[in-house]
């Protein structure tokens, strides 16, 4: 059993490239961000414990991440491999999943480092749009729906997340080169680390992804 990890910073595409790759590697998809607006939207304890945190653009603190986390792991079918999306995050959270997929003997094969400049990243964060009903994801001018405001996908109405604001989006960049950027030192060192330019289009992006898997022998 194998995992990947997509690894960058908000706005570098993880999510989107994360849709696309999915289907045609067969991964199981776990984004801790997806995991957290709904335990929000559900009102759980989970969601209201990470709500301030979120909206302020911080980390959710590491214990309440492996809470999710491990649930998820344990439910899922023994032969699944995973995706983890904006996950790991702290060196915290990396050694917590060394743990548990040791426990499951499932290899972290690849962490694919999506790297794009500040300029880019601010341009898709604040021109971002979700579906409220399906969580498809748009942006006005790179990925614009047909009709503006509404979903291609189910018709649903499209939102801008509370966190997309240019001030949440500053303290979301910074809090990355804090906390998240040195996984990409853990992760060279261990061999498993592939950068990947990801300021070009979406569908070229997730081609490339794949085609660094298919190259390491991990989307066959
Ligand atoms: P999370 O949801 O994980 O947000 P993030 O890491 O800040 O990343 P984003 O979802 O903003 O960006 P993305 O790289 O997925 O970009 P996307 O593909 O959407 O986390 C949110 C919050 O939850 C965190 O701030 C934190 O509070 C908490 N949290 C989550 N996980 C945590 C953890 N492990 N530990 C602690 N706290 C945690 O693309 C963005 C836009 O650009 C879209 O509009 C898209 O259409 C467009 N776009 C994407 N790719 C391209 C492309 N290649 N070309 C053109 N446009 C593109």
């Amino acid at each position: 059993m194998k995992a990947i990890i997509l690894l960058g910073a908000p706005g570098a595409g993880k999510g989107t490239a994360a849709e696309r790759i999915r289907d045609a590697a067969g991964f199981m998809h776990v984004s801790t961000g997806d995991m957290l607006r709904e335990a929000v939207k559900q009102s759980t304890i989970l969601g209201g414990e990470a709500e301030g945190y979120m909206h302020r653009g911080e980390l959710v603190p590491d214990k309440i991440i492996m809470r999710l986390v491990e649930g998820v792991l344990k439910d899922a079918p023994s032969h699944s491999e995973f995706m983890f999306d904006g996950f790991p995050r702290t060196i915290g959270q990396a050694d917590l999943l060394d743990e548990v997929l040791a426990k499951r003997g499932t290899k972290l094969e690849h962490v694919i480092f999506l790297d794009a400049p500040q300029r880019v990243l601010m341009q898709r964060l604040t021109g971002r749009r979700i579906c409220r009903a399906c969580g498809a994801n748009f942006h006005i001018n790179n990925l614009p729906p047909r009709q503006p405001g509404i979903c291609d996908r189910c018709g649903g109405e499209l939102y801008q997340r509370p966190d997309d604001s240019e001030a949440t989006i500053a303290s979301r960049l910074q809090v990355y080169s804090q906390m998240t950027e040195g996984l990409i030192a853990r992760y060279t060192q261990r061999g498993v680390l592939r950068r990947v330019d990801s300021s070009c289009g979406a569908d070229q992006l997730a081609a490339e992804v794949l085609s660094v898997l298919k190259a390491a022998g991990a989307a066959d």
